[in-house]
Order: C-alpha cells, then sequence, then structure tokens
C-alpha cells in the first residue's frame, strides 16, 4: 500500500467530495490533544491536522508515523513555519517500535484505520494497547454507516464502496469493505469517552481510553 501517488491530490479530492467537514472532524476533539504532553500521530497523511494542532498553541513532543514519504514531505512543508517538536518517520504501523522513553498522552488516528481489513486493523490495535498507559486517550476519526433512516444508510454505503474501490485502485489498501471501527473498539474493551458525528452519523470521531 502506497498514498504517494494521490499524496498531492489527496487535499483537493477531499475537499471535492466532503468539503470542510473531515477536517472539522479531525478538530472536534482539539482539548484532548491539547492537554497532552506527548502525542503520537498514526497515518498522519498530508499534515492539515499536525498544522491546526500546532497553530492552537500545542507544545507537546509529537511523533508523527506514515508510510508515504510523499506524505511526510507535505506534511513537513506545511508545517515548517509553525513552532514545533515533531519526529517525523517514514515507517509502517506495523513495523513500528514506539521507544521506551515516548508514553503517548494522546495516539491519534484520522482516517487511517479504514484503509485496512478486520483482521489487520486487530492487530493494529493490539500494537496500540501496548503502547497506552492508564491515562492514554486514543483519538480515532472515521467512516461509520448510520444505524437509523434507510435512505441514509444507503447513500452512506454507496459512498463508502466508491471510496473503498478508489483507494483500492490507486493506493493499494486492503480493506475491501468499511470496517466496524467502534465494535473493534469495543470488543478490544476500549470504553468510549465521547463521540462527535457529522452527516448524519456517517463521520466520526471518538475519544477511547483503555
Ligand atoms: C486515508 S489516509 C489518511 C490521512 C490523514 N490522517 C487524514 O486524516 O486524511 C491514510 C494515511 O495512512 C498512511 N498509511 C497507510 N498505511 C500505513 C501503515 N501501514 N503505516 C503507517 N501509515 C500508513 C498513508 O500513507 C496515509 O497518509
Amino acid at each position: 500500500m502506497s498514498f504517494d501517488l494521490i499524496a498531492r491530490h489527496y487535499e483537493r479530492i477531499e475537499s471535492i467530495v466532503f468539503g470542510e467537514d473531515l477536517q472539522r472532524i479531525r478538530c472536534s476533539h482539539m482539548e484532548t490533544f491539547l492537554g497532552a504532553e506527548s502525542i503520537l500521530l498514526l497515518g498522519d497523511g498530508d499534515g492539515r491536522f499536525l498544522k491546526a494542532l500546532l497553530d492552537s498553541g500545542c507544545s507537546a513532543k509529537i511523533i508523527c508515523v506514515d508510510s508515504s514519504q510523499r506524505m511526510l514531505n507535505l506534511a513537513k512543508s506545511l508545517t515548517k513555519d509553525s513552532e514545533q517538536n515533531v519526529r517525523f518517520l517514514f515507517k509502517k504501523i506495523q513495523d513500528y517500535d514506539l521507544p521506551d522513553s515516548f508514553i503517548p498522552d494522546v495516539i491519534g488516528a484520522h482516517f487511517f484505520l479504514d484503509c485496512f481489513s478486520e483482521d489487520e486493523i486487530l492487530v493494529i490495535l493490539g500494537r496500540i494497547s501496548g503502547w497506552c498507559k492508564e491515562h492514554t486517550k486514543l483519538v480515532i476519526s472515521d467512516f461509520s454507516i448510520p444505524e437509523k433512516r434507510r435512505f441514509t444508510r444507503v447513500i452512506a454505503k454507496l459512498l463508502a464502496w466508491k471510496m473503498i474501490v478508489f483507494f483500492r485502485t490507486f493506493t493499494g489498501i486492503s480493506a475491501y469493505k468499511l470496517p466496524k471501527i467502534e465494535q473493534l473498539l469495543s470488543e478490544m474493551r476500549y470504553k468510549c469517552l465521547k463521540k462527535e458525528t457529522l452527516r448524519n452519523g456517517f463521520i466520526c470521531s471518538w475519544v477511547w481510553e483503555l
């Protein structure tokens, strides 16, 4: 899987389909990030969330892990003028070992887990659980098929299917359907502390704790 091919077009594609909504949901739990001293960002992409975080006055130590060099380059360039304490790492999350000295208060993963199959997500969540201390919060943003209103469900399923076909074709993601992220996290005994949604529940952001 590589997002290199679409990295430069990612923001434009996103804004055509969702306008500002994905960025609004990424930033919907900003207060959780701003309370942290150490933040781990997984698959953070082109850096728009990181820039918003730094512009909000975040002075935490931040590690950004992404498997696309082009996405990392965009993130570095977007945040080069901000006051920052950020380490950018070109790595797959599956191969990444967090330094023992880095205990994340918050782990952020926006529109990252939906790149994987549910079996892979369970493995990734297993790794993440190993990095969580008692107080660590997990902020996840992702798509979810709304439970109510049949018409909304049909539209959401159609859009999710189109996005998966697009990303499978151009980036080689392994997801072949929208993973049930809320259910997987609950099964792994994470407790949901907060949830924000947009577009009738199709776009979500949660704060979780083990
Ligand atoms: C759908 S994009 C999401 C980007 C951004 N977080 C956002 O909110 O739009 C997925 C990101 O995860 C990265 N990624 C995909 N697989 C990865 C992996 N195994 N390890 C680390 N990063 C990965 C991609 O390079 C890409 O930047």
